[in-house]
């Protein structure tokens, strides 16, 4: 596949993510104009790949949720200041959803803010993270408490840099890839299907094709509600769930998108019980997860070590109340009747909602 921009139409802010294999030869475009430039690298990433810029000042940090923190947010400002960077300058983030998150969130901050080019090196964050200006660290009540919506100057998805991915990581990122489809409507879900076994394998040519189909899915979201008043709150189909697993099992031990993938199936089934649904969409969507190699089911994660301790209906009940996008103590779903049909803000009754988390 040959390169491709897809363009992120925010008003004020448009910008461009080119995706495809060598995307990140063209970074310079990007940063040409900028008086200085400093790049925020993700250390093992950089040490497979070398750093997408050279000759700049570099800060190097281990990748994770360990860095989205205010001491980390302390260290890229300093960083920011000791490279001389001015509100003209651009800070590069290259690394995955944490680095991209950090350094979004710097640079929003520095100065008052300067340009930020993602670089994401993961297919969360080539098909989520990187796209749509969200920035955030987490604070000891919650993940992601702290943050900015501050949109890239752009973005560069590498399919090259997935291929030494490990399979932890890849899997994460299918389970949004899966999300996205659904959103995307019949067509983006159907090509997903038949795409599905060569993405899998890591196919570059695959990869890059859905990498595209789910920027552009997301960039469409993303430019009709930039700031997750209304219609943007689609692209939380899966994660109320999702979220109640993370919280119940501790933050760190379900990866984030197998979370989501078990999350996509419980709101498929939720879908059916609350609206009478047509199940068809449900048999897809754990079809497209089974092949995906991801959970379809609380039973299936909770036979995984040590989660059935944690992963009782109580304790995800709870988890559900915790979800920062619903009101507390009232959760609100994100369900999709057909592809690309999607309802926002549903509540459940508690005999359904706990008949799925049992
Ligand atoms: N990851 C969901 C969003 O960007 O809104």
């Amino acid at each position: 596949m040959t390169l491709e921009t897809i363009s992120v139409d925010i008003p004020g802010a448009a910008y461009g993510v080119t995706v495809g294999m060598g995307a990140r030869s063209r970074i310079a475009d990007a940063v040409d104009h900028a008086d200085g430039v400093a790049q925020l690298v993700d250390r093992r990433v950089a040490g497979l790949h070398g750093t997408p810029c050279s000759g700049v000042p570099t800060l190097e940090l281990q990748g994770g949720e360990g860095i989205k923190t205010l001491e980390s947010l302390g260290r890229v400002l300093d960083f920011c200041a000791e490279a001389g960077l001015s509100r003209r300058s651009t800070l590069v983030a290259f690394g995955g959803g944490t680095i991209g998150d950090l350094g979004g969130l710097a640079a929003s901050l520095f100065k008052r803010g300067l340009d930020v080019v993602q670089v994401p090196t993961t297919l969360l964050a080539q098909v989520d993270a990187s796209v749509g200006g969200k920035t955030a660290i987490n604070l000891a009540a919650g993940k992601n408490l702290a943050g900015t919506f501050h949109h890239p100057r752009a973005v560069f998805c590498d399919a090259d840099l997935l291929a030494t991915l490990d399979d932890e990581d890849f899997a994460s990122g299918l389970g949004e890839v899966a999300k996205t489809a659904i959103l995307g409507g019949d067509d983006a879900l159907s090509r997903t299907e038949e795409l599905a076994k060569a993405v899998v394998a890591r196919d570059a040519d695959a990869l890059a094709e859905v990498v595209a189909m789910c920027v552009g899915v997301k960039a469409r979201v993303v430019a009709s509600d930039p700031e997750e008043r209304g219609a943007r709150r689609a692209l939380n189909l899966g994660h109320t769930f999702g979220h109640a697993i993370e919280h119940a099992a501790g933050y760190g031990r379900v990866p984030h998108g197998v979370a989501v993938a078990v999350g996509l199936a419980l709101a498929a089934r939720a879908t059916e019980g609350a609206f009478d649904a047509d199940p068809e969409l449900t048999t897809r969507t754990l079809e497209l997860l089974r092949c995906f190699g991801l959970p379809t089911s609380l039973d299936e994660l909770r036979s995984r070590d040590g989660l059935r301790e944690a992963l009782t209906p109580e304790a995800l009940h709870v988890g559900l109340g915790h979800d920062k996008k619903g009101t507390v103590g009232s959760p609100e779903f994100v369900l999709a009747r057909r592809p690309g049909d999607i309802a926002l803000g549903v509540r459940l009754d508690d005999e359904l909602l706990m008949s799925l988390l049992r």
